[in-house]
């Protein structure tokens, strides 16, 4: 049987790009036979929320988001990283079998730098603790964005390491799986770049009503009237919609944009359209996430049962390791 994980941080209120890129896949890949496990990747989101109570109230809305988006705990075992501390140890045994030169070259550590952030030593071993997530589950599976690629290509490589340096299949390699449609590879923000809570150019999933309509607004545009033909490929306002709209719609609307005329739409036109797809789109999952939070005990017991089962199943791949290298 197949083990299936991934995990995210709860860094920010989830965005188009975190579900499209990521979530989304995760709850889909739960309809496939085998185990499942998804987590709030807590211990590494202290590389950048510095506030234990926003820290918490993330954590929360990010197990809520991920149950209103349709993760079912009766099919995956849902958990927060931090309730396995096994992972932690596991990370010092592979930090020990890993050079210097591997994680130089993660190309998110090096983004960090030229952004000109000033990297502590968790960020710059964030990767290292991100492969023993992997490893501590024995997963065969790792549903992942285009961004994560890197990260699971070195966890492929430490086990390696560990598994030659004591001439033993403790690790069991992971495979992972890529998000395809380039759609949703790269969703892009308001301002066009690619979307992320660091730009400050993201669109919350469960964002509605007025807010919505405000944010969207907001949409990078420039102010070439409505009758003026234009390429719709210039417009990134149809990668958004093209998250939600049928191919036929898209087409349609892509079409008249590309005539002008009087009967082309303007840019006003098509960001309503977005507005009025995504609240659709997004209807069931913010009437589910309005009832799980009125009811927190339902999903702390949640969290309780997937970090038992997570975390047995850490201590038998930690106690493996902790045997192959002699401290047992
Ligand atoms: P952010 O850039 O907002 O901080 P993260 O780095 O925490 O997002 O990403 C969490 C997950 O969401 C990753 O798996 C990543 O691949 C996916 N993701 C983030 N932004 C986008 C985007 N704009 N398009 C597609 N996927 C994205
Ligand atoms: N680094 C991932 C992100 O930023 C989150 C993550 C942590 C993760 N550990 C993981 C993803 C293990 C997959 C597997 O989105």
């Amino acid at each position: 049987m197949k083990t299936f994980l991934s995990g995210i941080q709860p860094s920010g209120l989830l965005h188009l790009g975190n579900y499209f890129g990521a979530i989304r896949q995760h709850v889909q890949s739960t309809a496939e036979p085998g185990e499942h496990f998804y987590f709030i990747a807590d211990y590494h989101a202290l590389t950048t929320v510095k506030d234990a109570q926003r820290l918490r109230e993330l954590v929360r809305e990010t197990a809520i988001t991920y149950l209103a988006c349709g993760l079912d705990p009766e099919k995956a075992v849902l958990f927060r990283q931090s309730d396995v501390p096994e992972v932690t140890e596991i990370s010092w045994l592979l930090s020990t079998v890993s050079g210097m030169g591997l994680l130089e070259r993660a190309h998110s550590y090096k983004d960090k730098l030229a952004n000109g952030i000033k990297p502590s030593v968790g960020l710059f071993t964030y990767p290292i603790l991100m492969a023993a997530d992997i490893l501590a589950y024995d997963s065969d599976i790792v549903p992942v964005g285009k961004d994560q690629v890197q990260h699971v290509e070195m966890t492929q490589d430490m086990a390696g390491y560990f598994n030659s340096a004591y001439g033993s299949e403790v690790f069991r390699r992971p495979e992972m799986r890529l998000q395809k449609s380039e759609t949703m590879q790269k969703v892009p923000g308001i301002d066009g770049q690619k979307m992320s809570k660091s730009y400050g150019n993201d669109l919350w999933i469960f964002e509605e009503g007025k807010a919505l309509k405000k944010r969207v607004g907001k949409i990078v545009t420039d102010s070439r009237p409505p009758q003026e033909a234009k390429d719709p490929k210039e417009l990134f306002v149809f990668d958004l919609l093209a998250l939600f709209l049928t191919s036929e719609e898209l087409q349609e609307w892509q079409d008249k944009v590309a005539q002008g005329g009087e009967e082309a739409p303007g840019y006003g036109h098509l960001k309503m359209r977005l507005k009025d797809a995504m609240e659709e789109y997004f209807a069931p999952a913010r009437e589910r996430r309005k009832e799980l939070l009125a009811n927190p005990k339902m999903v702390d017991d949640i969290l309780a049962a997937g970090a038992a089962k997570a975390r047995a199943r850490a201590q038998s791949v930690r106690d493996r390791a902790l045997q192959a290298c002699g401290l047992r």
